[in-house]
């Protein structure tokens, strides 16, 4: 499986995907100052990827402490969940991990437990969230499999693989697990602007486990459709609402707009801790906007003009009646969705 990021005695190690495919390197994160630059410059990019990251943070955070006793290393702590909190604002799986670090640290404290004791505490649930990851990837590839038909083929937009994710990837573990069962998939990969993570992540990716893909401009999506090219849609998200409107990478929406207007399947796999009960609806979730230079730039070459403004929004919001059905660990929920997540979350 592919190693996106491990803990390794003092130093959490990440794949830096800035450099993928063209160079294979490794970033090491010896503090949790580090693992919050490395979430918020992209090096680990992916709504549970960056929530794996977070809580490998924060337990490395407590372990580096020099705090005196409890008190000292509670504040420590919360100014550590702070910081990894303002990393970036869309991917709700940031959240839920901080949250859940919140959780193991108050209950931690609340035994009465020393500094180091606490340390082991949040190491073992980061490990512990890592690991559920992998999971909940298997189980949602082993549920979507099955609305994937012999000979499909499938697009997918930006990278939900095990790229985005602690190992076998949301929307790519579909496909995997799709293959696995023996069905032959073809895959084609929007290219994904501005960072590539289409043509540059899911390409990589899926090149590796020999499964036939095809990088298109995210403009060519339309036509392929029209022309019976494409079978059906499975994306990730960053952030389900409790309708069911989904946030996922910009480019999202037209393709799911696209897919309504030539009748095909519009699937979303995500795991629990990507649904979010607590924003109603798709207009409650907070947008990223990165910096303009993703735009103006490819790589060191600029490639707007100066004076030129551009918009950089680095994801867009999915109404629910687009979505055909949302892949989740547990089940696979169906509209009403407000319903159905309801009951996935129960
Ligand atoms: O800006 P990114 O690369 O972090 O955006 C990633 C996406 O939009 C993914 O599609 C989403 O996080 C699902 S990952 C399983």
């Amino acid at each position: 499986m592919l190693p996106t990021i491990d803990w390794q005695a003092d130093v959490i190690v990440m794949i830096d995907q800035r450099q993928l495919p063209g160079k294979e390197v490794y970033v090491r994160c010896r503090t949790a100052q580090e693992v919050a630059r490395a979430i918020r410059t992209m090096v680990i990019r992916g709504a549970p990827a960056i929530g794996v990251a977070a809580a490998m943070g924060l337990a490395l955070g407590v372990r580096r402490s020099r705090a005196q006793g409890t008190r000292e290393l509670t504040a420590e702590f919360t100014r550590l969940c702070d910081l990894m909190a303002a990393t970036r604002p869309t991917a709700v799986n940031l959240f839920w991990a901080i949250d859940r670090m919140k959780a193991a640290f108050a209950e931690g404290a609340q035994a009465g437990e020393s500094p180091a004791e606490l340390a082991e505490r949040l190491e073992r649930d980061a490990r512990r969230v890592h690991d559920e990851d992998v999971a909940s990837c298997r189980a949602m590839g082993a549920l979507g499999a099955a609305l994937v038909p012999d000979r499909a083929r499938v697009l997918t937009h930006c990278n939900a693989g095990a790229l985005a994710t602690a190992g076998y990837g949301s929307a790519l573990g579909v496909i995997r697990a799709a293959v696995e069962a023996g069905k032959h998939v073809t895959v084609f990969a929007d290219e994904t602007r501005p960072f590539l993570q289409g043509a540059r992540l899911t390409a990589w990716e899926l090149v590796r486990d020999g499964i036939e893909t095809t990088v298109i401009a995210e403009s060519m999506a339309g036509p392929l459709m029209r022309d019976g090219q494409i079978d059906l849609v499975v994306v990730g998200a960053d952030r389900i609402a409790a309708n069911g409107d989904v946030a996922n990478k910009i480019g999202t929406y037209t393709v799911a707009v696209l897919a309504r207007e030539h009748g095909l399947p519009f699937y979303v796999a995500a795991p629990r801790s990507t649904i979010d009960l607590t924003t109603p609806d798709g207009a409650g979730i907070p947008i990223e906007e990165r910096d303009a230079r993703e735009m103006t730039h490819i790589g060191t070459v600029r490639v707007t003009p100066d004076g030129a403004s551009v918009r950089n929004p680095a994801f867009d919001v999915t109404p629910n009646r687009y979505v055909t059905a949302i892949i989740t660990e547990r089940e696979i929920c169906r509209p009403p969705y407000d319903e159905s997540l309801r009951t996935v979350m129960g």
